[in-house]
């Protein structure tokens, strides 16, 4: 298991090209499994997720000549086994359209994870309301349908997943589909700007209610994909914690509002152009608070790298808050921070944090994917050296991080373990 060392304490500067976003191109890669036509993509990103879905996809037949190709002409299953599963959850996002298109699925309970027990209840139920007959036995979910019938589909949550799920198996059932309480993230509005080129009437995404004319066969797609911007606010964050100036491009503009609000709130100097983003910062900063939402709220997957940059506020400052509102388990970053000299005190979902006047390098344990991010924030501002074991949670949404943090001037190194 490889580990990343830091030496910490050098001010980063520069231009960060940020790769495509993993959380859109795990459902987007699903859409191929929706059409007889090729689907390929321009700048399918190379992190160990997406080559964990296209294990899936080919472990269901479909064809994949190069990286970011695929084509599901025919299918030589329809069963999404445990053991790929397991490895990365979003899995579930192949359900829907086997369902849809295949009228029948067995794909493993993706199980829970690190940072909660990620239950999957709300994709289920809307299935069974689009006329899919489910079936859980054996840690398997049994799904068959002869024909899905559109309806309405009330959402109890605004699950990002959940949402894309049922978008995709309410695409090819009959007749009109209304999902109300749907998630709003620029990576679910993606998947609906997708399904569009591929010939969906399709509105409202990006708002609670999207409406769906289901349709029996879409067209192929070609399609770049949308900037990852959770990696585009690590690298933000990774300007701000160094008290450096990091641009980073291509950039959306209103795909991280609230988190460019907090930034503000804290001291951080963020101008922002049609397609870039420049950060520049100089700690301590001024105590924030911070609630995570479904977006347009602020976004759980930024809440741990925010909180290594908060435990450089003014020690005169007062307190931060987080509180953590998505996932039940997602302050696992925190003992690791203290470990490098943070003073935090979580209660509940909320955690309080106390500026100091600097961290001190440590050997800390990576435990999820942003828990590490973090990790590695706190290594780049840390006063020594700093070792981040078990990155392989990291390689699951970063690509070339060490690269790219090289490249700003980071003193950082892979060691294989
Ligand atoms: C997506 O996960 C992202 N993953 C997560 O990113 C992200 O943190 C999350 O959305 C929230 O923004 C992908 O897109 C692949 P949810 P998802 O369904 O869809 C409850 C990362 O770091 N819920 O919106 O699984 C659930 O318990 C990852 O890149 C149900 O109760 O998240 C949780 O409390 C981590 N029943 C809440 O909704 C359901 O059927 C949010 O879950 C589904 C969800």
């Amino acid at each position: 298991m490889d580990s990343l060392v830091i030496e910490g304490g050098r001010r980063l500067k520069g231009l960060v090209e940020v790769p495509a976003s993993k959380n859109a191109s795990l459902p987007l890669m699903c859409l191929s499994l929706m059409t007889d036509q090729p689907v390929r993509f321009s700048n399918l990103p190379q992190v160990s997720d997406i080559l964990s879905m296209k294990a899936l996809l080919a472990s269901l037949g479909v064809h994949q000549e190069s990286h970011g190709h695929f084509h599901s002409a025919k299918l030589k299953s329809v069963r999404a086994e445990y053991d790929l599963v397991r490895k990365m959850r979003a899995s579930i996002l192949c359900l829907g359209p086997l369902v849809a298109r295949w009228g029948r699925a067995e794909v493993s309970l993706p199980g829970g994870c690190a940072i909660g027990e990620r239950p999957v209840d709300i994709h289920l139920k809307g299935l069974e309301l689009l006329g899919a007959e489910i079936k859980l036995e054996g840690g398997y979910i049994h799904a068959k349908a002869n024909r899905l019938k559109g309806c309405r589909l009330p959402l109890e949550f605004p699950t990002v997943t959940g949402t894309i799920n049922l978008m995709m198996a309410a695409a090819l059932a009959d007749g009109e589909s209304v999902i109300s309480n749907a998630a709003r993230e620029p990576e679910v509005a993606e998947v609906a700007e997708a399904l569009r080129t591929m010939g969906l009437t399709i509105e409202g995404e990006g708002s609670p209610e999207i409406k769906i004319q289901g349709k029996q066969d879409l067209n192929g797609l070609d399609w770049q994909i949308q900037a990852d911007r959770i990696q585009l606010i690590t690298y933000l964050a990774a300007g701000a914690i160094t008290g450096g100036e990091v641009t980073c491009t291509p950039y959306r503009p209103k795909s991280i509002d609230r988190v460019i609000e907090k930034f503000r709130d804290m001291g951080c100097s963020v101008e922002e152009s049609a397609s870039k983003i420049l950060l520049s910062a100089k700690p301590p900063f001024k105590p924030v608070n911070i609630e995570t939402a479904p977006f347009p709220g602020f976004p759980t997957d930024a809440q741990a790298q925010f909180m290594a940059c908060l435990t450089l506020g003014d020690p005169e400052g007062g307190f931060s808050r987080i509180r953590e509102t998505i996932f039940e388990n997602r302050f696992q970053h925190v003992s690791e921070l203290r470990r490098m000299g943070a003073q935090i005190r979580l209660r509940g979902n909320l955690a309080s944090i106390k500026g100091v006047s600097h961290l001190s390098g440590a050997s800390v344990m990576a435990s999820d994917l942003r828990a590490s991010a973090s990790l590695v924030l706190a290594g780049l501002a840390a006063h020594g050296q700093t070792q981040v074991l078990r990155v392989y949670h990291l390689d699951r949404g970063y690509e070339k991080l060490e690269e790219k943090l090289t490249a700003l001037g980071a003193q950082i190194r892979r060691v294989p373990q």
